[in-house]
């Protein structure tokens, strides 16, 4: 897609960032973290509230239309009732990396039970890697950390 570096999307999912009720931390985080990783030549952050629609349309926007190279949302992973994040996720993959999602799993419950709460999937649409995290600055670190090292990897394989 581009010789330059990869392009990055980062979503926040988050009713309470979307109003302005808390300030976005894990997104900024994200993107801290893959930039050593990957060399980038864009980067946008979106914030959304928990709405199936408004995230499913703006991952095929991303990924079917705007063709950039890797997703990563943040939130709306949980067992909330308007958790919707895995949901309008599994609508938008056509392969799913379950490795991704287990090494997050695995790394995860090393760390805290509470990981099982996390149903974040993990897959690629058309030529776009689309991976969830969970919402929280030290669950973003823990889990982005287990699958930092097949990113690139991965992302050069996709294409
Ligand atoms: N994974 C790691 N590594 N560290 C964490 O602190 N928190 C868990 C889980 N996964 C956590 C984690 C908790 S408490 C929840 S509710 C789920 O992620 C889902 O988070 P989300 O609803 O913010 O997406």
């Amino acid at each position: 897609v581009n010789r330059q570096g990869f392009t990055l999307a980062i979503i926040t999912l988050s009713d309470k960032g979307y109003s302005n009720l808390r300030k976005d931390k894990s997104g900024p985080q994200i993107e801290s973290m893959v930039e050593p990783i990957l060399p980038l030549s864009w980067v946008k952050n979106y914030i959304l509230p928990d709405n199936f629609s408004s995230l499913k349309y703006l991952l095929i926007h991303l990924a079917q239309f705007l063709g950039v190279d890797i997703i990563i949302t943040t939130g709306g992973t949980g067992v909330y009732p308007r958790d919707i994040t895995p949901e309008a996720t599994l609508e938008v993959i056509e392969k799913r990396l379950p490795g991704f999602e287990q090494a997050m799993l695995f790394t995860s419950l090393q760390k805290t039970p509470h990981a099982v709460l996390s149903r974040a999937i993990c897959g690629i649409c058309k030529k776009t890697l689309i991976l969830n995290l969970p919402g929280s600055p030290k669950a973003v670190r823990e889990n982005l950390e287990s699958i930092l090292p097949a990113l690139k990897h991965c992302l050069e394989k996709i294409h």
